[in-house]
């Protein structure tokens, strides 16, 4: 089965021989991947939305994996059965993974690993997952259209981060496009601040941001 760029690096985390639960599958894409190259025995089709899970189910047919991906029309976590133990949650802004993550908090030490690809604020969820002691332990970075930015997180053992290693991400500095992103991400930020008064309150916060980018721009070229 083929997958997106995105979809082959969020996959390229579960764990093998595991149970999956992909929250928020809509199209069940991963799910159907995982069980069809024997990455999972099983695994949940999560949706909210009714229209996502028809989706999901025509993938199923599609893939003849009816006796192995089972679709689950439920919010967040909270019907994730007992026996998942890799959960993905992707395609969504923070806030909204934040939401589930928190909603069914008390679960969390059940999942031996949490595949997390939010489509913003990926250094507040670092901060989020620093915070309640969670283990950063792999990322990536791909580039399709957008850039996006993977974190691979485990509930135990996890350490106070820095906030360089917030804003950037602990082992993202060794990724292929780390350098790339950042330099995006300088530009588009230096393009701001050129149309932005020093006055602005705005200024002060986004030139500081442009500073740490820079340097650590120096640091890892
Ligand atoms: C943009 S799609 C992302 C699909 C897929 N995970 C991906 O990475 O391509 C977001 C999906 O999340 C679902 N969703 C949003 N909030 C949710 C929640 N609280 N629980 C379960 N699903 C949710 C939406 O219905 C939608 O199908």
């Amino acid at each position: 089965m083929k997958l997106s760029k995105r979809l082959a690096a969020i996959k390229q985390f579960v764990l093998k021989d595991s149970i999956l639960a992909d929250i928020g599958c809509d199209h069940a894409y991963l799910p159907c991947a995982c069980v069809l190259d024997g990455t999972c025995v099983r695994a949940y089709a999560c949706d909210i939305n009714e229209g996502p899970l028809q989706r999901a189910m025509a993938t199923i047919k599609e893939t003849d994996t009816l006796d192995r991906v089972f679709p689950l029309l439920c919010a967040g976590l909270s019907d994730c059965p007992e026996e998942v133990d890799c959960v993905i949650i992707s395609g969504m802004g923070y806030e909204t993974i934040k939401m589930i993550l928190e909603n069914d908090f008390e679960r969390l030490p059940q999942f031996k690993r949490l595949i997390l690809q939010s489509n913003s604020d990926v250094d507040l969820l670092r901060q989020w997952l620093s915070d309640h002691s969670f283990a950063i332990v792999d990322e990536d970075l791909v580039h399709e259209g957008h850039y996006y930015q993977i974190v691979v997180a485990e509930p135990f053992g996890g350490r106070k981060l820095s906030d360089d290693e917030i804003l950037f991400g602990p082992l993202m500095p060794q990724k292929e496009l780390f350098q790339e992103y950042w330099e995006y991400r300088r530009h588009k930020l230096s393009l701001i601040l050129d149309q932005l008064a020093e006055d602005h309150d705005k200024y002060a916060e986004l030139t500081e941001l442009f500073q740490r980018i820079d340097k650590q721009l120096k640091t890892s070229s």
